[in-house]
């Protein structure tokens, strides 16, 4: 079924300038970049993006790091987008991801690692209206 996943490309690889090689390997994996902008992401966005994981220790430092630069948020689509992505990023800690992943090929470290990806669908549809209105992604 098609569906639809929330992705940011983080300020680690801004920086860098790997948006156009983060985005080869997701448009490799099957996916179709459907909307995508280039923000600068307040403390407040930040802050309330990552809202679930407010009591964990990293927090602070995680909203400061999203904050640190530029970040490119995107909307994916294609068959099983969520899962497809999640494939394609690879494990949060980049010394667990597989070879051929983002995160193997780009992360920096556990905080730095280049993408985010939603977790589940329902979860992509509230982080997908956190960004983007309707007229703004284009199938
Ligand atoms: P992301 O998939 O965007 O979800 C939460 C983010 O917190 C994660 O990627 C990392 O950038 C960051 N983070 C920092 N430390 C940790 C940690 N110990 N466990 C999980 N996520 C972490």
């Amino acid at each position: 079924m098609t569906e639809q996943t929330f992705s940011i490309i983080k300020p680690d690889a801004t920086r860098r300038n790997l948006t156009g090689s983060v985005n080869a390997m997701l448009e490799g994996a099957g996916l179709r970049i459907v909307a995508q902008k280039r923000i600068h992401m307040s403390q407040a966005q930040a802050e309330s993006f990552y809202g679930v994981h407010k009591e964990r220790p990293f927090f602070g430092s995680l909203v400061a790091f999203m904050t640190s630069g530029p970040v490119v948020v995107q909307v994916l689509e294609g068959e099983n987008a969520v899962l497809k992505n999640r494939e394609v990023m690879g494990a949060t800690n980049p010394e667990q991801a597989d070879e051929g992943t983002i995160r193997k090929a780009f992360a920096e470290s556990i905080e730095a690692n280049s993408v985010h990806g939603s977790d589940s669908p329902e979860n992509a549809a509230i982080e997908i209206a956190y960004f983007f209105s309707g007229t703004e992604i284009v199938g």
